[in-house]
């Protein structure tokens, strides 16, 4: 018998709730995205979450960071409205609708300030990788009004409870379930399938992916591609939901049979988006 506290995600019901531009539409309306990723060591997970909102069509991506990073991603995308920051402040960057925090941030003291300032605004916050190293230090950070969807992988699940991490690769789903209910935000568990638990509602389970996407990077761009989807408007449970399938399906095809890099993963978002249709 099905499990009525487990949901499937069908292509379908991502291409009903993808954001699609309409005639009317502005760059402003379609969805501004904020990313606080990178550091002066790993300058590169910051060109992938931001080629990851990218790819996912944001209206406009506001990247934020240290020189390093900041000259990587303005040579790979020019599209991108960039901030050099002195401090770790998120003054005058411009308004943006949704934050991605987190890849290749490093945990010290500049990064814990950054995300402690990105979580004080008042709009949805992704939070990954190195943020949520910091947010295991410090768990109060997640309390705030806004929606927030934390990535993790089973490794930072596992320290983010102080659950020892076989046990959480045993019931990936019951642990999902308790983050979301202990921390009181989404949880989107990655891995060989992705699990998407909120508070009261059904766990999707997402299966589209390949083990193709076991390499260095893969997860820097799903946070891109999840921030555009909060940007756009979607609740943080269906972002998840959505980011987790079409990173999986851009993935697979990205691949076909053979190796991939990140970076492929994130250009072919748009394909997997187009191939909605034909999955359904
Ligand atoms: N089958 C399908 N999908 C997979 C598989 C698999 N066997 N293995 C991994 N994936 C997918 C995951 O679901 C996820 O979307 O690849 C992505 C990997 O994301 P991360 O685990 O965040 O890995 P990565 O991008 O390398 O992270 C870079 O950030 O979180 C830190 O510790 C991490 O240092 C690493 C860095
Ligand atoms: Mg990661």
């Amino acid at each position: 018998l099905p499990d009525p506290d487990v949901a499937a995600l069908t292509a379908e019901d991502v291409d009903d709730l993808v954001p699609r531009p309409g005639a009317e539409s502005d760059k402003y309306r379609r969805g501004v995205v904020g990313v606080a990723a990178g550091s002066d060591r790993y300058t590169g997970a910051a060109v992938l979450a931001v080629g990851g909102a990218l790819r996912a069509g944001a209206g406009m991506v506001r990247y934020v960071g240290t020189a390093p990073p900041v000259r990587q991603v303005r040579a790979r995308w020019p599209e991108a409205v960039i901030t050099e920051l002195e401090r770790p402040s998120i003054e005058g960057v411009g308004r943006v609708q949704a934050w991605v925090v987190g890849p290749g941030l490093g945990t010290d003291d500049w990064a814990h300030e950054l995300l402690a300032r990105v979580l004080a605004t008042d709009v949805p916050v992704l939070v990954d990788a190195d943020a949520l190293t910091i947010v295991t230090r410090e768990r109060g950070l997640l309390r705030r009004t806004a929606p927030v969807l934390i990535t993790p992988h089973a490794g930072e699940l596992s320290r983010l409870l102080g659950v020892p991490a076989d046990r959480v690769a045993a019931a990936r789903l019951e642990h999902a379930r308790r983050a979301a209910a202990e921390l009181g935000v989404t949880v989107l568990l990655k891995g060989s399938t992705t699990v998407i638990a909120e508070q009261d509602r059904p766990v999707r389970v997402n299966t589209t992916g390949t083990p193709w996407l076991a390499t260095g990077g893969t997860g820097d761009v799903l946070s891109g591609v999840g921030g555009t989807l909060l940007a756009g408007g979607l609740g943080a449970y269906d972002a998840g939901a959505c980011a987790a399938f079409l990173h999986g399906l851009a993935g697979r095809m990205a691949a076909d049979g053979a190796p991939l890099a990140a970076a492929d993963v994130a250009a072919a978002i748009p394909l997997a988006m187009r191939a909605l249709r034909g999955e359904s």
